[in-house]
């Protein structure tokens, strides 16, 4: 399907991605219309063989190949020039190109059945959660695609970290299964994380609301302690006027009995990880109208967790 230029959802290791023939620019169009993604948000390539990288990317620094050689495949999308055969409509206008080399055994074997790279995007419709099941990608698009690989549950559950290695520091435009310390520790060099704010964004993408359920939601950050105390004091508050659903650690469910609640199952952040967006989706359809979510330490997977949270948040209660 995909070399007929049709778009297939399909799983990686961090989230379901949709994905198109790279090098044909209607398929890509395809993309943009099914998601309802604006125009201005450029899209990753996925390879399966660091043999196609001279395909999307040129002046390839030798930064990239020492990231490579330690993360990839795996949840590491790097920004490089971009080569001619890419279509402009891919990366949005930009210079430059997002590569990634999915983890995935569904996915590579995908990639290395289509025989050219694949676009993909998060498999959810523009603005809601990333899908981390096959279902939640049929939540959103069935109907307007014509297959789902199902893949089962995917293990990071967070898209990948986008480091961007055209500027002169590398620099991480979204935090994710690849961190920081990580990247630093490869590199042996400083390595900048954007600041981003809504004039400026870090990364196209980062200026859209984004990861969001459609209730509004209340972050809580401080010791497990304290953040059952400020959900309780909220509950209290709240007094029954608008329907409440909670986001935490199995071990905090016994103080919540009675409200729709959705365990992040093992104390961790990994855990949470994988689980927060279909959460979201969860307590959507739970139909509450605020999600009272508990905040996690930065710490590993941590700064990519509390990003997806910190934008989904309305307002952040910190104990
Ligand atoms: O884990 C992932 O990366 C998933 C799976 C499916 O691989 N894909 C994914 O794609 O999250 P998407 O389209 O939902 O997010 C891509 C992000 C956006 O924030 C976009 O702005 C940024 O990467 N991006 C892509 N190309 C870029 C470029 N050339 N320069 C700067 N940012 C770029
Ligand atoms: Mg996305």
């Amino acid at each position: 399907m995909i070399r007929e230029g049709r778009c297939v959802a399909f799983p990686t290791e961090t989230v379901y991605g949709l994905g198109a023939d790279a090098c044909n620019a209607s398929a890509v169009r395809k993309i943009f219309r099914i998601k309802g993604r604006p125009a201005d948000n450029p899209l990753i390539v996925h390879l399966w063989s660091l043999d196609q990288l001279p395909l999307v990317a040129v002046s390839v620094p030798v930064m990239f190949w020492i990231l490579a050689n330690r993360f990839m495949p795996g949840p590491l999308s790097v920004v490089l020039r971009k080569s001619a055969a890419i279509p402009d409509i891919v990366t949005a206008g930009l210079p430059t190109v997002g590569v990634r080399f999915p983890d995935h055994p569904v996915a590579r074997a995908l990639l290395k059945a289509c025989r050219v790279p694949v676009v993909a995007p998060s498999a959810n419709l523009s603005g809601r959660p990333s899908p981390t099941r096959a279902e939640h990608v049929l939540e959103d698009l069935d109907g307007r695609i014509p297959a789902v690989l199902d893949g089962g549950t995917c293990r990071i559950g967070l898209e990948s970290t986008v480091v961007d290695l055209t500027s002169r520091v590398p620099t991480i435009l979204r935090p994710g299964g690849v961190t920081r310390e990580d990247l630093e520790d490869a590199l042996g060099i400083h390595v900048r994380q954007a600041r981003h704010t809504r004039k400026h964004p870090a990364s196209p993408g980062m200026k859209y609301r984004h990861y969001s359920p459609s209730a509004e939601v209340i972050l809580y950050e401080g010791t497990r302690k304290e953040v059952v105390a400020a959900m309780l004091r909220t509950l209290r508050q709240l007094g029954g006027k608008k329907r409440v659903g909670v986001m935490a650690e199995e071990s905090l469910g016994r103080f919540f009995r009675g409200y729709p609640f959705f365990s992040f199952g093992l104390e961790g952040v990994s855990s949470a990880g994988q689980s927060l967006f279909a959460g979201f989706r969860s307590l959507d359809s739970a139909k509450v109208d605020v999600i009272l979510c508990q905040g996690f330490s930065e710490a590993d997977l941590g700064s990519a967790l509390m990003n997806r949270l910190r934008r989904a948040a309305t307002r952040r209660v910190r104990v």
